[in-house]
């Protein structure tokens, strides 16, 4: 499992999908860098991810800035919470996540959940050790570590600004705008994609834990109580699920079940975030990954996020790990209700009824004169206790006299001097906070998994190759164009094909160098789904070779049908 880590990394760098950043300057822990053919990749799974969960949604996608204000992060619980527990070795000085030492030392799980004062003591009691240089760690502090990065927005002391740790907040924050856009009309999504940061300990295995990374987030905004999604699209989608009860199960299995089901069954809790598992194991398909090697995990009470109260993860099988790619929270009124409180801004959606409501609403005199110097200070309190009890109980009225309590103290009020009235109302609509269900897709995390799940070895000609066996959506390079040799024409043909494709909208890598065997690996090892050689016969008939990546079958097709044709094979 090592070694298909090592070959793919290998693989990446040699064929510039991605490596360490930096590295002239002797690397930078975290940082990894997209070469032209990662970038390529990336750039199509992006589109495709838009293309679904924006597009076919129907939802608006915005761009905001990755710098955001302390506020944001004091209103979202980030800076008190946002923390990972770290222990730093005396000895060599290297730091570490002290719950990833246990659950990788121990078969504890879910040690993200403990105290701080629980995970000292297993690393007494399991005797754990530094992995870096052996050192024992018992003994040992374990802190709390925030994980934004933070900076100075603007010269001098400037103010606090922290780069943001997950895309969402951007949405967040401008919501009361977002809702306008909408029309203030629930249900409505907003999606973005870009750089999300966060200065992890020890940031590891290539670019699936790194301190910059892209995050592809939708953010539904919803009414709980009237909302629901249209499950008929997804009902018979065919999913892999581990829910809580299985994980604590020993050697229970997954459950292997449809998204309706899951739903009847209530093994998924809410309908809409059954809807995007629905939504994203389609499109988790067509970008390439196996789903053999794929699985929606629950998350345990202990792992979830301060904001969320259900979590599934998509999860993907990488060198015999399972790893989360994206995750599915139920986020509830969680951070509109809590940039509502910080910011003293209205974060509701207005809603009309279909037709206005006739109703009463009964009030007490709001002119707090009629309780007397006798009440002294009080007297603000009991108008507000009498005013919460008129809407509560009106029953509570109708003898002579009204009691209320405050402060513990019980008040006797004359029921006549509250100024207790009933009168009738007309109501148009009412203010909802809406709750958030958010699909969270790593972008670097999905393009890994897809590259390594398209990794394969074969034998062509009596010689080993390997290949990528990418969905043409995905591949960096559509089509590879080479002359058979660069003479007699042919090289000025196929420049003329590469570049009468290249219009045609389609990603083209003209290649001359080598034998044209040696040419043919070079495209399989990027991924590129389809080759085209120009040779004597094409100067005499207009046709060239068609060659698969995968089968390595060839066929003669017209020049001139190659755009569309070419076209076709990629959109599938
Ligand atoms: N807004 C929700 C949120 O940020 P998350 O589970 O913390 O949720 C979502 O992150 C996704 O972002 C993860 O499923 C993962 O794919 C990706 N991600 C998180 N931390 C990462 C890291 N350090 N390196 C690479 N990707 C990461």
């Amino acid at each position: 499992n090592e070694s298909e880590g090592r070959t793919l990394a290998e693989l990446a760098k040699r064929r510039g999908f991605f490596f360490p950043s930096n590295g002239v300057y002797g690397g930078t822990a975290g940082f990894y860098t997209y070469g032209p053919e990662g970038a390529a990749l990336k750039r199509h799974l992006e589109d495709a991810w838009r293309d679904r969960f924006t597009v076919k949604e129907g939802n608006q996608e915005i761009e905001a800035p990755t710098v955001m204000p302390e506020a944001v992060f004091e209103a979202s619980g980030h800076l008190d919470g946002f923390d990972d527990m770290l222990v730093e070795c005396a000895d060599c000085g290297e730091s570490h996540r002290a719950d990833h030492l246990i659950e990788d030392d121990t078969a504890i799980e879910d040690a993200e959940a403990l105290e701080i004062a629980e995970v000292e003591e297993l690393i007494r009691e399991h005797e754990l050790v530094c992995p870096s240089c052996g050192t024992a760690l018992a003994g040992q502090p374990v802190e709390d570590f925030n994980l934004m990065f933070e900076t100075t927005i603007g010269p001098g002391s400037g103010q606090t600004g922290y780069m943001r740790p997950e895309t969402a907040q951007g949405i967040f924050v401008e919501f009361p705008q977002l809702a306008e856009y909408a029309r203030n009309k629930l249900p409505f999504g907003v999606t973005q994609i870009g750089p999300a940061y966060r200065n992890e300990i020890s940031p590891r295995k290539g670019v699936i834990r790194v301190r910059e990374f892209t995050q592809a987030e939708l953010e539904q905004f919803v009414d709980p109580e009237r909302d629901e999604p249209d499950l008929s699209r997804v009902s018979d989608v065919e999913v892999t699920l581990y829910p809580i009860e299985n994980q604590r199960e020993e050697g229970s299995e997954y459950v292997e079940t449809t998204v309706g089901e899951a739903v009847e069954e209530g093994t998924i809790a809410s309908e809409w975030v059954a809807y995007y598992l629905g939504i994203a194991q389609e499109w988790y398909e067509r970008v390439g990954i196996d789903m053999d090697r794929f699985r929606f995990r629950q998350h345990l009470p202990g792992e979830r996020a301060h904001y969320a109260s259900d979590c599934w993860d998509a999860e993907a099988e990488l060198g015999g790990d399972w790893v989360e790619i994206a995750g599915f929270a139920y986020r509830g009124d969680y951070d509109l209700s809590k940039h509502a409180e910080h910011s003293g801004e209205e974060f509701t959606v207005f809603e009309q009824y279909d037709e206005p409501i006739h109703t009463e609403r009964a009030t007490v005199d709001p002119d707090m004169s009629y309780l007397g110097p006798e009440f002294g200070g009080k007297a603000g309190e009991i108008a507000d206790a009498l005013e919460t009890l008129a809407e509560r109980d009106r029953a509570a009225f109708e003898d002579e006299s009204v009691s209320v309590e405050v402060d513990g103290e019980s008040y006797e009020i004359p029921t006549e001097r509250t100024g207790f009235s009933v009168e009738e109302v007309t109501e148009s609509g009412e203010h909802v906070t809406p709750h958030v269900v958010e699909p969270s897709f790593g972008v670097g995390r999905t393009l890994y998994a897809v590259f390594a799940h398209a990794y394969r070895e074969d034998e062509v000609d009596g010689e080993e190759r390997s290949y990528l066996s990418l969905p043409p959506e995905m591949a960096p390079t559509t089509v590879g164009v080479f002359p058979l040799m660069d003479r007699d024409g042919m090289g000025e043909r196929a420049r003329t094909v590469a570049s009468e494709l290249r219009e045609a909208g389609l990603e083209v890598s003209y290649d001359d160098s080598g034998n044209i065997g040696r040419r043919y690996r070079r495209q399989d090892e990027v991924g590129t789904p389809f080759c085209v050689t120009v040779d004597y016969e094409s100067l005499e008939d207009d046709t060239v070779t068609l060659r698969d990546r995968d089968s390595t079958d060839q066929a003669r097709v017209p020049i001139a049908e190659l755009p569309v044709l070419l076209t076709d094979l990629r959109e599938g």
